[in-house]
């Protein structure tokens, strides 16, 4: 029997040498030490020995137990940690492979220029102010003195959600959402998108940019509006720019006028830019109409203002000698990335 439990021991720790894996020394664990293991199976045999042989083989099997547990442990220790390396030499990362280029966007023409528009009126005191693109009628017609029937309406024909609410066409109804909020002093600028109707082509287009503008303060005049503008031109397009105002109207300012800055292609004697002209129509202004002052609850008597409104594609085409306004919208980086 003391021969039985030395091969056994021999055997064990032979095959435990070449395990690789640990499900193969899980069964090495069982065909030795299992129920029905061979040490085990020994062990019952114990009952035929003498009972002067059996304290020492009874030992001898004890130690040899105790000896393949240990190794078995021994063992497992060492596959885990060869399991360890394994993966980290899989996981390993090699330094010297190139690395994928990632190209860097640019930013949009359109947002070249309004950010240039927003660092000149913020020069002059002015804030920036916000407003919901999907609007009430009340603030994006009714408010701006344009009532249900008024012409004006079907120029800015629009999307409507239901009979209350629309895709503001213009961001004219911040300078309401404005004026109700604050007490004058006010001075602010709200570009934003509007949307309208439009069938697309190179110069419509059912979504576009505007940028707002409202300034009402205690005696506030045409002179102050035309100044600040002016100012803004020259600071857009260069000192030599000069402006001119045509009458013009608009429902909710009173005078009203659209203003020209002279060609900065051509500096007015008439290009492909200005279309022969030597001048260029960049936006609607007027003095902000009593009646819409006295809605928001500011006294005309005690207050006036003026606010101007421009369309940024606009701008933004004559200043790149972009000649279709799709170009905007498409995310065509080969178009994005001239400017
Ligand atoms: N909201 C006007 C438009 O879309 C522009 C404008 C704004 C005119 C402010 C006067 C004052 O045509």
């Amino acid at each position: 029997m003391r021969e039985q439990l030395r091969t056994i021991q021999e055997n064990a720790e032979q095959e435990l040498a070449i395990v690789s894996s640990m499900q193969e020394l899980e069964n090495v664990r069982i065909k030795y030490l299992g129920k029905k293991g061979q040490l085990t199976q020994v062990l019952r045999g114990m009952g035929s020995l003498s009972p002067e042989e059996r304290p020492a083989i009874g030992q001898l099997a004890n130690e040899i137990r105790s000896y393949i547990e240990r190794k078995l442990e021994d063992t497992k220790k060492m596959l885990i940690q060869k399991e360890k390396m394994q993966r980290l030499q899989q996981e390993s990362i090699d330094v010297t492979m190139p690395g994928k280029r990632r190209s860097m966007g640019k930013k949009h023409p359109l947002s070249i220029v309004l950010d240039e528009i927003k660092d000149i009126f913020i020069g002059m005191g002015f804030q920036i102010a916000e407003g919901p693109e999907v609007e009430l009628d009340y603030y994006n017609f009714e408010a701006l003195n344009i009532p249900k029937n008024h012409p004006a309406r079907d120029e800015q024909d629009t999307f409507y959600i239901n009979e209350n609410i629309v895709l503001r066409t213009q961001t004219s109804p911040v300078q309401i959402r404005t004026m109700e909020k604050h007490k004058p002093p006010i001075r602010i600028i709200s570009p934003g998108r509007v949307y309208r109707s439009d069938a697309v082509d190179a110069t419509h287009s059912p979504i576009f940019h505007q940028i707002e503008g409202l300034v009402v303060d205690k005696g506030v005049t045409m002179g102050n509006l035309k100044g600040t503008l002016e100012v803004f031109a020259k600071r857009l397009y260069g000192e030599q720019t000069k402006v001119r105002f045509r009458p013009h109207h608009f429902p909710f300012t009173e005078p009203s006028a659209e203003m020209d800055v002279s060609c900065f292609v051509c500096g007015g004697d008439g290009c492909r830019v200005c279309k022969g002209e030597g001048w260029i129509e960049i936006l609607g202004a007027g003095m902000v109409h009593p009646k819409v002052l006295r809605i928001c609850g500011i006294d005309p008597e005690e207050y006036s203002g003026f606010a101007f409104g421009m369309g940024l594609e606009r701008i933004v085409m004559k200043r790149f000698g972009i000649d279709d306004l799709r170009l905007f919208f498409e995310n065509d980086v080969r178009f994005l990335k001239q400017f």
